[in-house]
């Protein structure tokens, strides 16, 4: 960045035509009119006067093309204003995709451009050079394959960019395509790519949730290989999945969801809400901490059965399936246990009826004694080298408890989810090359950050010397059990 701030200043005369910052559009173009040592006094053209450091100026092009570049290397100046300067001129013409080099700049429309991804456009880019044809995600998916093809290279591609920005359908659309290439068609039954592509709804029902950004975030990174054989046709695949969002499980702000599963199942035919004892997502306090229930456009009933049918073909069975959503209903009914004040000091016991029938139908669901969840939920056993110490927990320990079971459950469920979907799908051992893709994911910073938040976000150099000196060693659920004050730390 330095070299270019010299050469601003190298450049910039009274009269030259230049990029300023602007509070309210990030840069504004201008002409300078008068130039006093350091600084720069420029007419924008929005009206407005503005002195400013030299430093900050930045040359115009004012021969740029007027539809903008397709290629970021081909701007006389690569500034952050030029590049969003041209980044905004095409998004205008409805071009979303634009090259710096071989990495692809994708925007997110928040439309669907359905010409733009369909099989015509696929073939198109099959085997076209990159740079022959308008920047597009398949042509990075098609340099990926040839390479592999031609050379034998195995290649990985990373999708990376904020919450919202459009990778996981980025993701979708590279994995599409490669299936596409190294699909094969008219073979009977479930295919490998198809396997792969239906892996998608039931990793997002699990793992998704709308957050304030996004109504359908991943919470959980995703590094999916793709598998080929010597002749370059899919032969296996296996998804990796990392660091789901545990806290959402038990703790949610408005306007953000739970995890989809939980509203899915909530809307499932009457016979099976019945089976799992569910009513409303409002009568569950995993759920009603929010008062977001529904996604705009999104019909939950509908998605729960599409959500089944992934499930069947990505080869999980009707028993597996009943078996995951009999868990997914006991983490309901676990968070809508209370506790009272137990007779004995530091001690709890259930609150009430409605409270005991919540623990019963847990107990139930998870196929586990009743009485054994509930010393699980109210007392804590220490196991030191001489003995087993078993101490009560106050009301407000037995919340943790309870909240640490429920994240633990669904981490572990989700893992096997994922186990499942690799076992079904089946890796090859003789596989020639792979292609990886990368759907990494960026947390935000929250007024109230929880471990997730707090050990992605390393800005902060008092919270990582914190984070290195105190909790470096220590497990995550022995982390939850501290109930540190995340946000406390951050300001401190
Ligand atoms: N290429 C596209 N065409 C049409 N709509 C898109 C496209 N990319 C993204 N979107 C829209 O933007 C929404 C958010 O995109 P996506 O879920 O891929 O974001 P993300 O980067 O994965 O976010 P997060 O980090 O929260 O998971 C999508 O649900 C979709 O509505
Ligand atoms: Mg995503």
């Amino acid at each position: 960045m330095r070299t270019f701030v010299i050469a601003s200043q190298v450049n910039i005369i009274v009269g030259s035509h230049v990029w300023v910052e602007d509070p309210g559009l990030a840069w504004i173009d201008g002409q300078v009119t008068r130039i006093d040592g350091q600084d720069v006094h420029v007419q924008t053209t929005n009206g407005k006067k503005v002195v400013t450091n030299i430093s900050k100026v930045f040359p115009k092009d004012t021969e740029a093309p007027p539809g903008g570049v397709d290629d970021m290397t081909k701007l006389s100046y690569l500034h952050e204003p030029g590049v969003l300067q041209n980044l905004a001129t095409r998004y205008e013409l409805n071009e979303i995709y634009t090259y710096t080099g071989n990495i692809l700049i994708a925007i997110n429309p928040f439309q669907k451009i359905p010409h733009l991804y369909d099989t015509h456009m696929m073939e198109q880019y099959k085997g076209a050079a990159l740079g022959e044809l308008s920047p597009h995600v398949f042509a990075i998916a098609d340099v990926a394959y040839r390479a592999m093809v031609n050379e034998g290279k195995s290649n990985s591609i990373l999708v990376s960019g904020e919450s919202g920005a459009g990778k996981t359908e980025t993701t979708k659309m590279l994995m599409r395509y490669l299936a596409h290439l190294g699909g094969r068609s008219g073979v009977e039954g479930r295919t490998v790519e198809q396997q792969v592509l239906e892996s998608n709804p039931v990793l997002e029902a699990f793992g998704n949730a709308k957050t304030v950004r996004n109504n359908n975030s991943s919470r959980f990174g995703k590094f999916v290989e793709i598998q080929f054989d010597k002749s370059g046709r899919i032969s296996g695949a296996a998804v990796r999945t990392y660091l789901l969002e545990r806290s959402r499980v038990c703790q949610i702000s408005d306007p953000e969801r739970n995890y989809h599963c939980f509203y899915l199942l909530c809307a499932a035919p009457a016979e099976e809400r019945e089976k799992y004892k569910l009513g409303s997502p409002e009568s569950f306090h995993y759920l009603n901490q929010s008062k977001c229930y529904k996604l705009d456009g999104v019909s939950e009933a509908e998605e729960y059965l599409a959500t089944r049918r992934a499930m069947d073909i990505v080869g999980i069975s009707e028993e597996e399936q009943d078996a995951i959503f009999r868990v997914v209903a006991a983490i309901l009914h676990l968070g809508n246990i209370e506790f009272a004040k137990g007779k004995e000091i530091d001690s709890s016991v259930i609150k009430d009826e409605k409270s005991r029938f919540h623990l019963n139908t847990t107990a139930e669901l998870l196929k586990c004694d009743p009485k054994s969840l509930e010393d699980a939920l109210i007392k804590r056993v220490m196991v030191t080298p001489e003995e087993v110490i078993t101490r009560t927990l106050d009301p407000e320990a037995a919340l943790g408890s309870r909240d640490a079971l429920a994240k633990t459950i669904y981490s572990r469920l989700f893992d096997w989810i994922v186990d499942k979907i690799n076992i079904s799908i089946g890796q090859d051992p003789n596989s020639k090359a792979i292609i990886g893709v990368l759907d990494i994911y960026g947390f935000e910073s929250f007024k109230q950050n929880s471990f997730e938040q707090f050990c992605i976000n390393f800005t902060n150099e008092k919270l990582q010397q914190h984070f290195n000196q105190h909790v470096f060693k220590m497990e995550q659920e022995d982390y939850e059990k501290e109930q540190i004050n995340w946000s406390y730390i951050e300001f401190c």
